[in-house]
């Protein structure tokens, strides 16, 4: 099963390897009960909070393995404007965050994660390779980001941009039931990502939902990088039977994304040049 994985190690401190395709936190050594006064699944083992930014209608995910004597977290597409926020509610509950991740350079808000760095030191952030934005870390088909005992896979789900992964959750009796997939901007929530610029293609993101994320098992929480109707959470079976563009055939999908007639998305031309860099504020890009 791991042999299908690319591994790269690396601990809080050192790079231990770059041939090796598994982003790690800590050794799996020790394992004490924990108690912590916070919603956890998975026999107390996951940390999971869905946090909002209102003015992009964004979520941040913040995730933490608290089995684990250093509770080690990460949060997936912070937001540069809510970085204090979710910077406080990690220190409340005793995490220590270890990687910003995001699933694609996002057109409408500017990431946190190079402020998240600046803040909070040791910090790293991820990115698709595909993406060709700057990150410490880039990831690939089928790499796995470790925190504790617990996984992400990423998948390519491209097609919203080139370069969009969807991050899941493993499957694995220590691993969260029912499986957990951060779908970016690919899969909204009875929508889709739109597919007309940064790469964008309609054809490949229909395959891509259809073989990436529909192949997962129907009870998968799918939680989307942005809901604008007050969704919070949905299920690939959900999705499936219920969502109005990708319960249609290809050819009808493919007209319905070639007809939306949206506005050019107003902070286009600002965050994805700061996305590209990390959101301008990378310490190590200034310093350079
Ligand atoms: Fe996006």
């Amino acid at each position: 099963m791991l042999s299908k994985f690319r591994f790269l190690q690396f601990s809080a401190t050192l790079f231990s390897s770059a041939s090796s395709r598994q982003i790690a936190t800590f050794s799996a050594k020790f394992r004490p009960q924990m108690e912590m006064g916070s919603a956890t699944n998975n026999n107390g083992k996951l940390v999971f909070r869905q946090l909002f930014e209102k003015d992009s209608s964004t979520y941040t995910y913040l995730l933490a393995d608290a089995s684990h004597p250093d509770k080690p977290a990460l949060l997936v597409d912070p937001v540069d404007k809510t970085v204090d926020r979710d910077l406080s509610l990690v220190k409340e509950l005793g995490l220590k965050l270890m990687y910003a991740i995001n699933t694609h350079v996002h057109a409408d808000h500017v990431t946190g994660t190079g402020l998240l760095k600046s803040k909070a030191p040791g910090v790293k952030s991820i990115i698709s390779k595909a993406s060709k934005a700057k990150a410490d870390l880039f990831v690939e088909p089928g790499d796995r980001i470790c925190f504790g005992d617990l996984f992400l896979e990423v998948r390519a789900t491209p097609g919203h941009t080139l370069g969009c992964v969807t991050y899941v959750t493993e499957d694995g009796p220590d691993q969260p039931q029912p499986r957990m997939a951060f779908t970016g901007d690919a899969l909204l929530i009875r929508g889709c990502g739109r597919t007309d610029f940064q790469g964008g293609s309609s054809e490949q993101l229909y395959n891509v939902c259809s073989k990436q994320i529909f192949t997962l098992p129907k009870d998968t929480l799918v939680y989307p990088a942005h809901d604008y109707k007050g969704f919070s959470v949905s299920t690939v079976g959900e999705e499936m039977m219920y969502n109005p563009r990708l319960t249609k055939d290809e050819e009808t999908f493919k007209n319905i994304m070639a007809n939306l007639n949206l506005s050019y998305p107003k902070m286009i031309d600002i965050a994805v040049p700061a996305n590209m860099v990390c959101g301008l504020q990378d310490v190590e890009s200034k310093a350079s």
